[in-house]
């Protein structure tokens, strides 16, 4: 073998291993922020909105198969302000007050956030929503 195959063969195991692992931290990561955010999910919002995201009757909707998700800045911005006045959830609506946590900072609302997706998104939702995208999001009210 010659010396420029021999090196262009390392390039690509090289570049192979930390393309590896870049995506296992990304990984990692990911699989933190949905178990971090589990448990804030279970101390914060199963009260009302279920353990396995069922709602409860007409007082607070559901999580699970919520078409409300399908934007992200709004879920991001109800964690972070809480949410009144009227909203339609699955074709029903609601109106009562989601009061504002203001125990939980940004980092709380990426992990709930991310934990939420992973639990109740779709493909396209479910990914890992970062503290970058939370206080980005322009929640004006
Ligand atoms: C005291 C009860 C209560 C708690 C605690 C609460 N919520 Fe809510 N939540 C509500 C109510 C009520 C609404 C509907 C508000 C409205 O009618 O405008 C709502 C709406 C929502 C919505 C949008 C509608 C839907 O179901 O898709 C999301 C998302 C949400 N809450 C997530 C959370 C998360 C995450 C937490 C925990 C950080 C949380 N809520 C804590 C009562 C609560």
């Amino acid at each position: 073998m010659n010396y420029y195959l021999r090196s262009k063969i390392f390039l690509f195991a090289l570049l192979g291993v930390t393309a590896f692992s870049c995506t296992s931290d990304d990984q990692i990561q990911y699989e933190q922020y949905v178990i971090y955010g589990g448990d804030l999910y279970i101390q914060h919002c199963s009260n009302c909105h279920g353990v396995n995201g069922e709602g409860l009757r007409d007082l607070y909707p559901p999580l699970k198969g919520s078409d409300y998700l399908a934007n992200r800045v709004k879920i991001i911005c109800a964690i972070q302000n809480g949410l009144k006045g009227e909203i339609v959830v699955n074709g029903k609506k609601y109106n009562q007050v989601m009061p504002k946590n203001n125990q939980l900072y940004s980092l709380d609302h990426a992990q709930i956030a991310t934990y939420i997706y992973d639990k109740w998104g779709d493909e396209s939702t479910k990914k890992l929503v970062t503290v970058e995208e939370v206080e980005k999001a322009n929640c004006n009210y």
